[in-house]
């Protein structure tokens, strides 16, 4: 087994001057990776400048904000080292890997427990007549602006619709814009990318500060100091605005990815992966959930309280809200082991698992041989924190094992 450990990590400014940089001529342009390409000789250590968030929030990728997402490059680099027939993500999270497997023309499936991100996934990955898709959003917008003008607020509607919680983290004016949005979006084809716009909408229109959108702990009603604008601001009271926003951007999301978008299918299997039932696949790229870091269903709690979607969240792997005690620990490595358990199950003979994931207590350490994987390679990446107020630099493990 190789370990590539932190002091053989290589910077682009280590190949100035040589073969390789001509090889690597422009970051975010992947397609000189081939199978024959010797993982060792690929940077995977990107700085701000090198990848920026553009590049890695490309088209649909930023169709909505998902807290623990990869960088689709990254994926990009193992689909074209690995070139499956189908890939697996069994914690397919916002769909990364199905979005960069189709626009590669792989076949892929990908599975989650929470109900928001499979429908996140589909709509990243769902094939559309995108002149279509464009009506059907601007005619939504329209009809909610024309009986807004009309009718004016109507209360009745907050009282008889809304949850507590959508009353306790949104003004009535915008519970009442996106209560009456959402009352039109059945009647659209496209039904799924306006859930996802109006879930995005009331992500940025909840009552909270500018630098705290990912974890708010408390409504906040009046006017605050922003670390994020330096001043004072005040929440929002309004919807509309972040409908129309959004709208506009997600049509052009699309266009941008029908444009590479392949036939290659994409099957998006809602559930616990410790026991879906999985179609035949030879390769697995995935990102785990750590151990007490996020909720996943709490960070999107907004959507399901708006969309109505059904709750597994007693059945995340890992979720912060069971802590990072021993115990908790220990019933992480037994999910995850029951995972790619079942992942054994039904890999090829001689599949490949990738897995991207910070380790810092070790806790994959033995798992490959307990279940039937041989642990090929250990590939160590840094890190770079780019955006947000979260935390320093940090070192992730990208853990290759092949079916034994
Ligand atoms: C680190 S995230 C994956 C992010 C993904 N790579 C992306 O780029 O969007 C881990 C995912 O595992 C999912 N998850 C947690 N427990 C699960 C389970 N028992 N079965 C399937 N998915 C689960 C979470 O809902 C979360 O979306």
């Amino acid at each position: 087994m190789k370990l590539r450990g932190e002091s053989a990590i290589r910077t682009l400014d280590d190949y100035a001057g040589s073969t390789m940089e001509r090889k690597q001529p422009i970051i975010g342009n992947f397609n000189w990776v081939t199978p024959s390409t010797p993982l060792s000789s690929i940077n995977l250590n990107w700085r701000e400048r090198e990848l920026p968030e553009r590049l890695r929030t490309k088209h649909v990728h930023r169709l909505h904000p998902y807290l623990g997402k990869y960088v689709p490059q990254l994926v990009e680099i193992f689909l074209r080292k690995f070139e499956p027939q189908t890939v697996l993500d069994p914690f397919c999270g916002s769909g990364t890997t199905l979005v960069e497997a189709n626009s590669l023309g792989i076949a892929s499936v990908g599975c989650d427990v929470s109900s928001f991100n499979c429908l996140l996934s589909k709509v990243k990955t769902d094939k559309y007549d995108v002149r279509k898709l464009e009506s059907e959003i601007k005619d939504i917008l329209s009809r909610t602006v024309a009986e807004i003008n009309r009718a004016g607020i109507r209360k009745e509607l907050v009282e008889k619709e809304a949850t507590p919680f959508l009353k306790q983290w949104f003004s009535s004016k915008a519970l009442f814009q996106m209560l009456l949005y959402r009352s039109f979006i059945e009647n659209y084809e496209y039904s799924d990318v306006l859930k996802i716009i109006l879930s995005r909408s009331a992500r940025s229109a909840r009552l909270t500060t500018h630098f705290d959108l990912d974890f708010p702990k408390k409504p906040q009603t009046e006017p605050y100091f922003c670390h994020k604008h330096q001043r004072t601001c005040r929440p929002t009271d309004d919807a509309l605005t972040f409908l129309s926003r959004y709208s506009l951007d997600t049509i052009k999301r699309i266009t941008e990815f029908s444009k590479l978008r392949t036939d290659a299918p994409v099957k998006v299997i809602c559930g616990d992966s410790r026991k879906v039932e999985l179609p035949q696949f030879d390769t697995v790229v995935t990102s785990p959930p750590y151990v007490g870091l996020i909720d996943y269903h709490e960070q999107h709690r907004y959507a399901y309280e708006l969309l109505g979607l059904p709750d597994r969240k007693d059945l995340e792997i890992g979720a912060a809200s069971n802590g990072n005690s021993k115990k908790s620990r220990a019933d992480y490595v037994k999910g995850i082991g029951e995972v790619f358990a079942n992942v054994r199950n039904s890999i090829k003979d001689n599949g490949v698992v990738v897995i991207v994931v910070h380790d810092k207590d070790k806790l994959f350490a033995d798992m490959a041989s307990n279940i039937g994987f041989k642990t090929e390679e250990v590939l160590v990446r840094n890190v770079n924190r780019r955006t947000g107020r979260r935390g320093a630099d940090f070192f992730e493990q990208i853990l290759i094992w092949r079916a034994a």
